[in-house]
């Protein structure tokens, strides 16, 4: 059975977690697919040409620790408004996908653009608001120099970025279902994903 589940949504809106959950529940391998780009941020920021950097990605360059500062996500997000950065990274995202055994894929364009015939496709979203003070708990307890107003700045302009972009936009792939986490607590919320994905089995 190849199963794929594509889990997209804007930053902080729970995604990760319930993407996650899910594919330990299901036995599903997971890619975040949002470390390519962070990968990729994290290159331009060190000097390399982005569209280089994305065409010679390693598995060796997704380390999670090193990629989830607020600079490495702004540098993702403007990297990933390069049409050839994308294009670069297609054929890993669809080989995951295609794994036997079920694959969770989470980012922002897997259910419009990587698989749209993916059998699963959640949109994951949440208030700008509650989405800022949960990054920026998150960053804040791993002892990140940051502010709730800055943290929300970054969030809205990163989503305007997804949002706005030509190649790739965020937004609800056509026949998604969309959870919004605002007010649902985390259990909540893989509750309904797991729903969807048992009906789909
Ligand atoms: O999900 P995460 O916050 O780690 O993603 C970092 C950035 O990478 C996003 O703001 C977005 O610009 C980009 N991204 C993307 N398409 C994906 C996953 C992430 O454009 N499938």
């Amino acid at each position: 059975m190849t199963l794929t589940v594509a889990i997209d949504g804007p930053a902080a809106s729970g995604k990760g977690t319930i993407s996650k959950r899910v594919a330990a529940e299901f036995g599903f391998a997971h890619l975040d697919t949002g470390l390519l780009y962070r990968a990729v941020g994290a290159k331009m920021l060190a000097g390399v040409e982005p569209i280089e950097a994305a065409q010679t990605l390693e598995a060796a360059d997704l380390t999670p620790e090193n990629l989830r500062t607020a600079e490495v996500a702004q540098a993702a997000s403007k990297v990933a408004t390069i049409e050839q950065v994308r294009a670069a990274l297609v054929d890993f995202q669809r080989a995951f996908a295609a794994r036997a055994g079920g694959a969770v894929l989470d980012g922002r364009d897997i259910g419009s653009v990587i698989c749209p015939d993916a059998q699963v496709k959640l949109f994951v979203t949440a208030s700008a608001e509650v989405r800022a003070e949960r990054r920026y708990l998150e960053l804040a307890g791993k002892g990140h120099d940051v502010t709730r107003d800055g943290v929300l700045a970054d969030v809205v302009e990163r989503d305007r970025r997804d949002s706005e972009r030509a190649v790739a936009p965020m937004k609800p792939a056509e026949g998604a279902v969309v959870i919004d986490t605002s007010t649902l607590d985390i259990e909540a919320a893989v509750a309904r994903a797991s729903q969807f994905i048992r009906a789909a089995l």
